[in-house]
């Protein structure tokens, strides 16, 4: 697993030290809020789990899954959702927790069906960010990095499923995906 990664962008340390950063800043903004913190499945999991950790003031989880990949590397641009939230967000400050803000079909296809069931709010934070890449009108309010184009795995990240469990976040060597 690890002979497939060129180059490791985010350490282990750098992301406790990202998580811890966010839960602060996010423990601050919604101290007086009704956070709902929506961690959109599969690939923020492992974010999820370290952020709401990090985060100190009562809030509530749920889970969404949506799928706009297959097994390519690039967006397909169609978002289907696989599962659905469990629980009604009407009056919740609503913060969606995902892995990576790449084109951003993803996120603003997801804020606009959010919204749609009338949260008293509703924002966006991102472990991962991608700005070279985007094509949708959409930004994160939270972003923990800013990355160069090329596909990171690991920490909840994923290539054809692959990858996920890698403890930091890697370049996946393009040997990998062009085969
Ligand atoms: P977007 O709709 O293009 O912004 O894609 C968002 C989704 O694509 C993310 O939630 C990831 O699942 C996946 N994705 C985009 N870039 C990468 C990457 O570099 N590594 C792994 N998954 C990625
Ligand atoms: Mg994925």
């Amino acid at each position: 697993m690890i002979n497939d990664i060129s180059e490791i962008l985010i350490s282990e340390e750098e992301l406790s030290a990202i998580v811890t950063r966010l839960g602060k800043e996010i423990s601050e903004d919604y101290k007086d809020k009704n956070l709902m913190l929506i961690s959109v499945l599969k690939g923020s999991v492992v974010f999820m789990a370290d952020l709401m950790r990090a985060v100190k003031i009562p809030c509530k989880i749920d889970f969404m899954a949506v799928s706009s990949y297959g097994s390519g590397t690039k967006t397909s641009g169609v978002v289907k959702i696989i599962k659905d939230l469990t629980e009604p967000i009407e009056g919740a400050d609503v913060l969606i927790v995902e892995d990576i803000l790449d084109s951003g079909v993803t996120l603003s296809y997801l804020k606009k069906l959010l919204m749609a069931r009338n949260p008293k709010s509703i924002k966006i934070c991102t472990l991962l960010d991608k700005p070279e890449r985007r094509k949708s009108d959409i930004f994160a309010d939270y972003v923990g990095s800013s990355i160069p184009d090329e596909f990171a795995v690991g920490y909840g990240l994923d290539y054809d499923e692959k990858y996920r469990n890698l403890p930091f976040i890697g370049s996946l060597k393009p040997s990998v995906y062009q085969k």
